[in-house]
């Protein structure tokens, strides 16, 4: 009861407001794809095999149905029809990544693939002849198979290696590309890559492979960071930042072990990569309890990796905008029947999530819409950061796609939307940008075809890979061209 309580004041709050209903004029839109999940080609042309080739090919029922990205929606071949829809989608940006091991295919730079940088040439060429701002992420979890060999990024080695593909890219594409992000949500990267056996490497080594993955990445991208700013941003005059995920926490119950857990959450969810960014080092919280946790299980020291100084001063400000990716959010719990003992990043936090079921549904159970929950995520950012200027990276839902009439997406974007648009104009939150997920369906990662987040519908049973608009192709196309998420705003 004091739970249904608790949302109703919350829902109550959210009134969209007639005055505020529009984007700003200079707000920009686009939509996102990566190249793992679309390009297919994956050893076509000198490209060498990313740690999706290999998991996807090694131990292909770690894939929900068996399958890979070897072909996906073969944009490797069919860019220009990926140009066409999203000129006819209108948006001022695109947002895809490279493949590192196709321009790098030892993953050092001693080989450059120039067969792969024609490709990415080519796609950014087509982009901008069609007057569609190219926005570029560097990495989007395919990590070079050869560099995993060495440990991947729980390797610090990794940062030189990523400093200088980051350099080649700036080099190669920095004259037509102003918009660059760096790594793609490190907490996934090494929650689910290092941690829990989920996403490519698929390690289990929660509490110790996470946290030396996160620091290394923490490194690696402020160095993109700096060289870009020391060697290219003077000429190039671009922007560079961090793509980061949330999906918001709300403590389940007005208990003080609640709402305290929730904090602390917050801040190993999001803080562990934002604050070194923004505030410099890790969360206070964080470095505490692993600390803590660490000591009571026996280890020497704290297996949260320590910064020095210097590092701290070195990433603190590494980012132009906060790229922000957001799908859902969870309702937080203290976890009381929690063993010290055990070693793991939900332990060093002590919680569990789960989700209301009252909230609407989408194909991923855990996955609900919950707009309200976007805007109070916005403003505990405004406020935890100093107001960063956000730039929504990504956004969308998943459907199993059985129809091409996609009501509960328009509907999912249109809700997002106001909540953006209220947090900007009510809690006074910069937004400047909003990218939705995705252009097309494609490779969910573990999910592989069963989730579908596209605008644009692909036949997978077809060679043709046939891309078909959905019905919120139109809302997107109106949205794009008249800054409004609703029916009408004049
Ligand atoms: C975040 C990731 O960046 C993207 O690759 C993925 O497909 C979407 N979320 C949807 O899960």
């Amino acid at each position: 009861m004091r739970l249904l309580l608790f949302h109703h004041i919350v829902l109550s709050g959210y009134i969209f407001s007639e005055a505020t209903k529009k984007f700003p004029d200079n707000f920009k839109f686009g939509v996102a794809t990566s190249s793992y999940q679309i390009e297919g080609a994956w050893d076509k042309d000198g490209k060498s095999p990313s740690i999706w080739d290999h998991l996807t090919h090694t131990r292909p029922w770690h894939i929900e149905d068996g399958r890979n990205g070897d072909i996906a929606c073969d944009s490797y071949y069919k860019y220009k029809e990926d140009v066409r829809m999203l000129k006819e989608l209108g948006v001022d940006f695109y947002r895809f990544s490279i493949a590192w091991t196709r321009i790098l295919p030892s993953g050092f730079i001693n080989t450059i693939n120039w067969d792969g940088v024609k490709y990415y040439n080519n796609l950014i060429d087509e982009l901008l002849k069609n007057n569609i701002e190219p926005m570029v992420t560097l990495y989007h979890w395919d990590l070079p198979q050869t560099l995993q060999e060495l440990g991947g990024w729980t390797n610090p080695i990794m940062e030189e290696y990523f400093a200088e593909y980051a350099r080649l890219c700036f080099k190669l594409f920095g004259d037509k590309v102003k918009l660059w992000t760096t790594i793609n949500e490190p907490r996934l990267v090494c929650l689910m890559g290092y941690g829990i056996n989920v996403m490519a490497p698929a390690y289990n080594n929660t509490g110790i492979g996470d946290y030396l993955c996160g620091h290394t990445l923490l490194k690696a991208h402020a160095r993109a960071y700096h060289i870009y700013d020391d060697e290219f941003r003077k000429d190039q005059k671009g922007k560079i930042f961090i793509v980061l995920e949330f999906q918001w926490l709300i403590p389940k119950t007005n208990s003080t072990a609640d709402i305290n857990v929730t904090e602390t959450a917050r801040h190993f969810m999001f803080g562990w990569f934002a604050n070194p960014i923004y505030l410099g080092n890790y969360p206070k919280v964080m470095i505490d309890l692993v600390a803590e946790r660490s000591a009571k299980q026996g280890f020497p020291k704290s297996r949260l990796p320590k910064f020095t100084e210097k590092e701290i001063d070195y990433i603190k400000g590494t980012t132009d905008f906060l790229g922000l990716n957001t799908y859902t959010s969870f309702l937080t719990n203290s976890e009381e029947f929690y063993d010290y003992k055990m070693v793991g990043f939900e332990n060093d936090i002590g919680f569990q999530i789960s989700h209301d079921p009252a909230w609407e549904a989408t194909a991923q159970p855990q996955f609900k819409i919950v707009p309200w929950g976007t805007r109070q995520m916005l403003k505990w950012i405004k406020e935890t950061y100093d107001s960063p200027e956000i730039f929504f990276t990504e956004n969308g839902m998943a459907d199993n796609g059985t129809s091409l009439d996609d009501q509960l997406r328009i509907k999912f974007y249109r809700e997002q939307l106001k909540a953006v648009l209220d947090s900007m104009h009510k809690d006074d939150v910069k937004v400047s940008g909003y990218t939705a997920w995705s252009l097309m369906d494609n490779f969910e990662w573990v999910s592989g075809y069963n989730l579908k987040f596209g605008l644009y519908h692909v036949d997978f049973t077809s060679p043709n890979r046939t891309r078909t608009p959905k019905s919120s192709v139109a809302y997107m196309r109106k949205l794009f061209k008249t800054h409004c998420p609703i029916e009408e705003c004049e």
